[in-house]
């Protein structure tokens, strides 16, 4: 079985004291984030992971009950007595402005300072891929997304608003200090050698030939950071460029580092890669501290509530949340489960299959049930 790129040596890890069950904060949120989560949850037992479940009712209805988003000590609650959250979505048509995704979702990236955004880019079975002649090797990298800058810091306004003369600015913010730590985190993650012995690869994607200042800065920190690593080979492409070569030779990529609002762009193309949302799965980082982990898609209000929302992406999740609080063998044997169930064609019917979430939810347990585990295989 090809290998998925969370195989990767985890450098970000949360070490847990001996002695003392992981902590791990849960919120499920809106719409198919509640269905995916507690399916998700349910891996648990079988992996014979021990944990301290709390959950936390952040979502709209919550909010239209209470008026409450994110509640004031929250972040430090999280912080300070938290290894992990796990996150479904936050999205509902009933609210105009979505202040619980601002507040929360956001909020908790800056506030806990989640400045990694790790999206492992993935293709579980041949048949999922669109693009002709694509084996599962060819798809396997990570993109890591710089997560507490660029335009995303909402800085800016507007000015005579609604009418002809209208200017609108949105600020790109970036600084040496947010820039050199995502770099360094990709060299970080990226020095596990190749399986075929080849050197790793971390590639920088940016606009620098548009966006000199913000994006040259990106270019002098690349190439300061790449000469600590001689045993990495480092490369650049222009985020237009990196589009094109995301479709047409995927296989030329192990570590993608890139800005803000690029690696949410790419990072959906790369999810498309493999399928689609349905089996994305996300980290926010904070190396060593609380990081959130929640599954790429969104609250999916056009298939909520009819039990047929895809629960692999949240089950990915909790592989990623595993590898964070150091059950390493757990989160392998759950992503060889998921793997499995697509290969047998067990899956809900955006892949092609025909279970509800709970029985896609079911498989996914037997899998889990039939695997050795590491001790026995
Ligand atoms: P979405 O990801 O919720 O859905 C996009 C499309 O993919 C829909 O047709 C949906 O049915 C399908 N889809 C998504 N996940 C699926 C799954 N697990 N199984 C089967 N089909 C799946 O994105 P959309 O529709 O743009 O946003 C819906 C709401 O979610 C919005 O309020 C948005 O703001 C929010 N959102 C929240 C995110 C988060 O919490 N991190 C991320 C993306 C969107
Ligand atoms: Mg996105």
């Amino acid at each position: 079985m090809p290998s998925l790129p969370a195989e990767r040596i985890y450098p970000f890890g949360r070490p847990i004291p001996a002695g003392r069950l992981p902590r791990i904060a849960v919120v499920p949120g809106d719409g198919i984030g509640v269905e995916v989560v507690a399916q998700a949850l349910r891996a648990l037992e079988p992996l014979g992971v021990a944990a301290t479940l709390t959950q936390f009712p952040w979502s709209a209805d919550h909010y239209l009950a209470t008026r409450e988003t994110l509640p004031a000590g929250a972040l430090a609650d999280l912080r300070d007595n938290y290894d992990a959250i796990l996150f479904g979505a936050l999205g509902d048509p009933r609210l105009s402005e979505q202040v619980v995704a601002r507040d929360v979702l956001l909020g908790l990236r800056f506030g806990l300072d989640l400045y990694i955004n790790l999206r492992p880019i993935g293709l579980l079975d041949e048949r999922l891929c669109p693009i002709k002649g694509k084996r599962e090797s060819d798809i396997d990298f990570v993109v890591l997304r710089e997560n507490t800058e660029g335009p995303y810091v909402q800085m800016g306004g507007s000015f005579k608003r609604g009418t002809p003369d209208e200017v609108a600015i949105s600020e790109d913010l970036n600084t040496r200090k947010g820039v050199e730590r995502i770099i360094r985190a990709a060299f970080s993650l990226a020095q596990l050698p190749h399986p075929d012995g080849r050197k790793p690869r971390v590639c920088m994607v940016d606009k620098s030939n548009a966006l000199p200042h913000a994006h040259g800065l990106w270019q002098r920190t690349f190439k300061e950071v790449a000469r600590e690593y001689p045993a990495i080979a480092a490369s650049h492409l222009f985020v237009d460029v990196a589009a094109m070569e995301f479709v047409r030779a995927p296989e030329r990529f192990d570590v993608v580092v890139t800005s803000n609002l690029f690696g949410d762009i790419l990072t959906d193309l790369g999810a498309a890669l493999g399928g689609g949302l349905g089996q994305a799965a996300s980290g926010n980082i904070h190396p060593g501290g609380c990081s959130l982990f929640e599954p790429v898609h969104g609250s999916a209000p056009d298939i909520a509530g009819r039990g047929v929302a895809n629960p692999h992406a949240a089950f990915l999740t909790l592989s990623l949340l595993l590898d964070h609080i150091g059950q390493t063998a757990a989160a392998r044997r759950l992503r060889a489960a998921v793997t499995a169930c697509v290969r047998e064609g067990q899956t809900t019917r955006d892949l092609g299959g025909a279970l509800s979430t709970s029985a896609c939810g079911d498989a996914v347990l037997r899998a889990i049930e039939r695997l050795p585990t590491e001790a026995s295989a």
